[in-house]
């Protein structure tokens, strides 16, 4: 990425962004006095440790520690650069930037050589796009979908096509436009004749649904067909560009919905995601007509704790949503369910009970995992039948004894001597003699989430500081309000440095940044600092409360703090050296040392 961005730009960008609206769009912040307060991003956590101040926009976390400005939130959070921050915030503010900064963003997951695939996908996306919703030779198309449910707004945002029925067309088209044959053919988009070595267009009379990358580039087409041709969907083939194990479909449109609701609903087929989307479930992905890999869950791991599982009701989608819940446990992800009437999928669900119940009696209550396995054990086994139902009973007993909490276990436990009128005590019984077979197993199991919800701060809240700590965040912290201390704390160390080497960094750059000619200003400093550990520090005292006024005296005291650790520091050294002399029965040296300890001592 070439282009820099003029520092008036960056100031117009935060004159005009709200930090709290951005990380709102991240997290679920609630007001609290001057700030907002929600479960940090970065870290898994029950209670909110993360904070917003829109006075002075930043944000810092308590437990783990992440701080910074609306620049730094997105770079952490996306993994952008500075640059792409900008843009992205620019975009977000409406402030023009001289360049097609879009373009810029996105084209960046893309190595250079492959840039003319993406582009002819780009290209097709738009050409498809139209002749579905502007031509008559997309009306049948048009047709197809109006009554299968699709509305104008999906078609829009999911930028759904129309493939025409010829053999040329795009291949053409892309000749046209300059793209090479041999290239188009490697972005699966065109087809090599065998006999004479022309070219023929892959997609043919097919509604066109385009794929993105999660960055949000088009990499790949599936085309459904419009009767029952077959294949029913038609897709694009592994390229340079696409992988399908691991794309999720519209993973990147839901991002931002599914950080925030730290919520993902994972589905088989793309007509699912976008009734769902229709229905209000703005979280949804779905694999690309494969079984869920490592790397989806990675995937889903970074960026949700729960996934709620909705796939088809039928068998293959009951045994795909069982192998895809073990995987996801497994990866210490929140498990869910949910659960429609036999042999319905999702969109089948909201096109003949509507919207509102697919949101409140499908999505909203779905399974826990465990209750799920019940009813998954039990299908195809007649429990009226004694060698089925004890079958049953002991894949229960086995599933209840994998469970983390005694309270789970014993409430399960209950549920089944209930049901089946058995005494708990046998059934209990049962569980220990299972638990004892499978023990490492089961302690594997055991442990893996575990030791996920367990957050793990960086910083403690409320660990007591050393009186030094507190003096320099407070000397750092009047530095940041006001030059003229920033200079006057500088002279009053006499090239004595301070005693945390970060809170050193940070009055280095401070003072680097007023000799430039800036103003006070914490949040420009953010933007001039580099070094990420710097900014959350900076970030941290910048979330202080302090008085205004700096009296001399408040002053003195926090200078006389800093160097009374750092002779505190010299005297313990000093001691060290003084034991050494005397073990090597030097007396003479000890005691000039002993006499220098005093004057140090003397000096405090
Ligand atoms: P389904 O057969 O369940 O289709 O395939 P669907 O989602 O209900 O689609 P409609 O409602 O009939 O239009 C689920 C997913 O499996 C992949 C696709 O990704 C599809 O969304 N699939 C299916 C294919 O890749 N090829 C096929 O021929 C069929
Ligand atoms: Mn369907």
């Amino acid at each position: 990425m070439a282009e820099r961005i003029a520092e008036e730009k960056i100031n117009e960008i935060r004159e005009a962004v709200d930090i709290a609206d951005v990380i709102g769009d991240y997290v679920q912040l609630k007001k609290q006095g001057r700030n907002y307060f929600g479960l940090c991003p970065f870290h898994g956590e029950n209670s909110p440790s993360f904070s917003v101040s829109p006075d002075k926009q930043i944000y810092h976390c308590f437990g783990c520690g992440a701080g910074g400005n609306v620049f730094s939130f997105l770079m952490e959070i996306e993994g952008f650069s500075f640059q792409e921050a900008a843009i992205k915030l620019a975009e977000r503010t409406n402030v023009q930037l001289d360049f097609d900064a879009s373009a810029t963003l996105r084209k960046k997951a893309i190595p250079e050589h492959f840039r003319q695939m993406v582009e002819a996908h780009e290209l097709l996306r738009k050409f498809y796009h139209h002749l579905l919703v502007n031509t008559d030779e997309g009306q049948n198309a048009l047709e197809y979908l109006t009554k299968r449910g699709f509305s104008k707004e999906s078609i829009e945002k999911f930028q759904i096509g129309y493939a025409l029925p010829s053999w040329e067309f795009v291949s053409n088209l892309l000749q046209k436009r300059g793209f090479s044959p041999e290239q188009m053919e490697k972005a699966g988009l065109i087809i090599q004749r065998e006999r004479d070595d022309s070219y023929f267009d892959r997609f043919r009379n097919r509604i066109m649904f385009p794929i993105y990358d999660h960055q949000g580039n088009t990499i790949a087409f599936s085309g459904r067909a419009l009767g029952d041709d077959e294949p029913k969907y038609l897709n694009s083939p592994e390229t340079p560009i696409f992988n399908k194990s691991k794309i999720l479909y519209r993973f990147n449109q839901a991002r931002a919905a599914i950080r925030k609701q730290q919520h993902i609903v994972l589905f088989e087929g793309f007509a699912d995601v976008i009734a769902a989307d229709r229905a209000g479930v703005e979280n949804g992905v779905a694999t690309m007509g494969t079984s869920l890999t490592s790397e989806h869950i990675t995937v889903l791991k970074k960026n949700a704790q729960t996934v709620t599982i909705c796939y088809d009701s039928d068998n293959a989608g009951i045994e795909a949503a069982h192998r895809a819940a073990l995987m996801l446990q497994e990866a210490g992800l929140i498990v869910k369910v949910a659960k429609m009437p036999d042999g319905l999928d999702p969109d089948d669900y909201i096109q003949t009970y509507g919207e509102e119940k697919f949101r409140n009696e499908v999505i909203h209550s779905s399974l826990t995992l465990m209750a799920f396995k019940l009813l998954y054990y039990r299908r195809g086994k007649n429990l009226q039948n004694e060698g089925d139902r004890l079958q049953y009973i002991e894949e229960v007993v086995d599933e209840i004894g994998r469970l983390d909490k005694a309270v789970e276990r014993d409430f399960y436990l209950r549920q089944l001597a209930d049901e089946f009128s058995l005494s708990l005590g046998a059934l209990q019984q049962q569980l220990s003699q299972t638990a004892r077979q499978k023990q490492p197993k089961t302690e594997e199991r055991r442990s893996a989430p575990e030791m996920n919800t367990i957050p793990t701060p960086v910083i403690r809240q409320g660990t007591l500081k050393p009186a030094h700590y507190e003096a320099e965040r407070r000397l750092i912290s009047h530095m940041l309000r006001d030059s003229e201390v920033a200079y006057k704390v500088h002279e009053m160390l006499q090239g004595q440095t301070l005693n945390v080497d970060e809170h050193q960094a940070i009055i280095t750059y401070l003072l680097g940044f007023y000799e430039k000619g800036h103003e006070p200003d914490l949040n420009g400093f953010l933007n001039y600092l580099e070094d990420n550990k710097l900014k959350r520090i900076v970030a941290d005292i910048g979330m202080m409360t302090i008085n205004e006024e700096l009296s001399d005296q408040e002053l003195n005291d926090y200078i006389k703090q800093v160097l009374k650790h750092q002779k505190m520091l010299k005297i313990k050294a000093k001691e060290l050296e003084q034991k050494e002399a005397e073990r090597q029965s030097d007396y003479l040296r000890a005691a000039a040392i002993a006499m220098e300890i005093i004057q140090l001592r003397k000096s405090l």
